[in-house]
């Protein structure tokens, strides 16, 4: 019965609590979570409220509790160097140390690792840290996307067509974050549709998880302000339907050069989840970020399908073996719809904005699974926060099936609440079809 400690409070460290706790292994999970996510507390046995920077309180609590290895979610802990504070008392962690996290934390460390090695996938860009050139660069490229280079909460990345419209704005863009403490990457913007490729990594060896396509956008339509994600699907065959086996092919390709890139850059392994934000293009495959961690909602699509012992998956992880372990999914489709406050994205005058701080009731979800993220369960219920509330996941032989199960498990969340309704829908699919046909034929 090995203990395992989890960190992080949301959706997605539901799903790994989930996970790990369904190891035929019989593991005792120890959570150390920022606020209190009550599927996480039920089943973990003891549970630690604290900051992610407070790495005395972690480490302080894993010693308490002879913990075996570390699952971290989130990327906060990654950045505040957790897994280094592990490390320090002989703790393994899946999940990469402070600098191995640059991957994800610095835009510009991972562009310029992928230029430095000549691995394929990046856009034109270039990194700027006061505003000599930006506006000559801004001048050579047909679409622009403004990128600070730091941890934003998902947040900080400005697309033009979607955050800005002209080259005047993003110069005033770029003045603004410039004259903030952040550096700032410019890129060209891809046209295209984007997937999630989330892959383990134990230095070496990369291996694949189900194909999954997130969902950005506030309303139905892809329509209004950009969130950390409304909901996601994958389909039976681990794959997408806009996409040519060839894509999946090169994003696990570029995935495995950048592994081998970083322990060579760094001189240590990676160890943890190497998630790429991929997009096709006419061009082929390119990469639009790299997360170090699984994707919130996407962790809750694929975790679910997981065969194989996800205790065992991480211990190959530590043990730089995941070439020994045959690591499976179930060939099922999942629909994952997040359950938002009404104010969730809009600006704090909205109306909907109060809507954050309201009671929910949960009834039955049917067949759906339920991930709690950001709520708070207090003595008489259970609350909003202003962020996402909880993850509510179809799962079936086909689309329709699992998208009709995550349907029906949303309406049983009462109160001030929203979620997407298009999402895993035929018409939405098939206008991601178009597009990708569109894109290529010219
Ligand atoms: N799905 C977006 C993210 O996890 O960052």
């Amino acid at each position: 019965m090995p203990n395992i400690l989890l960190i992080g409070n949301g959706a997605r460290e539901h799903a790994l609590a989930e996970a790990i706790t369904r190891s035929p292994q019989k593991p005792q999970l120890f959570s150390f979570m920022k606020s209190n996510n009550p599927g996480i507390a039920s089943l973990s046995v003891k549970t630690m409220p604290g900051s992610y920077s407070d790495l005395e309180a972690i480490t302080e609590f894993t010693k308490q509790n002879k913990i075996e290895l570390a699952v971290i979610g989130p990327e906060d802990p990654l950045n505040n160097g957790v897994v280094d504070a592990l490390v320090k008392i002989n703790i393994p962690s899946v999940g990469p140390t402070k600098s191995l996290a640059m991957l994800e934390t610095s835009k510009s460390f991972t562009r310029n690792l992928v230029s430095k090695y000549n691995i394929p996938g990046n856009p034109r860009f270039k990194v700027f840290t006061t505003i000599n050139g930006v506006e000559r660069f801004l001048n050579e490229l047909e679409g622009i996307v403004l990128k600070p280079d730091g941890l934003t909460g998902g947040k900080g990345v400005q697309v033009q067509g979607d955050h800005f419209e002209t080259k005047k704005d993003a110069l005033k863009l770029c003045e603004q974050i410039l004259a903030g403490d952040s550096s700032l990457v410019i890129e060209e913007k891809f046209d295209g549709e984007e997937f999630s490729l989330q892959c383990m990594c134990d230095g070496k060896n990369v291996v694949a998880t189900p194909l999954v396509q997130d969902h950005k956008r506030r309303f139905d339509g892809d329509k209004g302000p950009n969130t950390g994600g409304m909901g996601s699907y994958s389909l039976p065959d681990h794959s997408m339907p806009f996409l040519k086996p060839k894509d999946l092919q090169d994003g696990l390709e570029i995935t495995r050069q950048v592994a081998a890139a970083l322990w060579k850059e760094t001189g240590s392994p990676y160890k943890g989840v190497m998630y790429g934000g991929f997009i096709a293009t006419k061009d082929g495959v390119k990469l639009l970020e790299y997360n170090a961690r699984f994707g919130d909602p996407e962790a809750m699509n694929i975790l679910p399908l997981l065969k194989t012992d996800f205790v065992e998956v991480c211990r190959h992880i530590i043990a730089g073996t995941l070439d020994k372990i045959k690591i499976e999914f179930e060939h099922k489709a999942t629909v994952c719809k997040y359950v938002v406050p009404k104010g969730y994205g809009l600006p704090a005058d909205h109306p909907d904005a109060a809507s954050s701080k309201a009671r929910i009731e949960v009834g039955d979800v049917g067949k759906a699974r339920l991930y709690y993220s950001s709520v708070d369960k207090k003595e008489d219920g259970l609350y909003l926060s202003s962020s996402r509330a909880i993850g509510i996941v179809g799962i079936a032989d086909n689309l329709t099936e699992a998208r009709k199960i995550a349907e029906e498990g949303v309406k049983a969340v009462k109160g001030p609440v929203a979620y997407r309704a298009d999402i895993g829908t035929d018409a939405l699919i098939q206008k991601r079809i178009d597009h990708m046909t569109k894109i290529r034929k010219n």
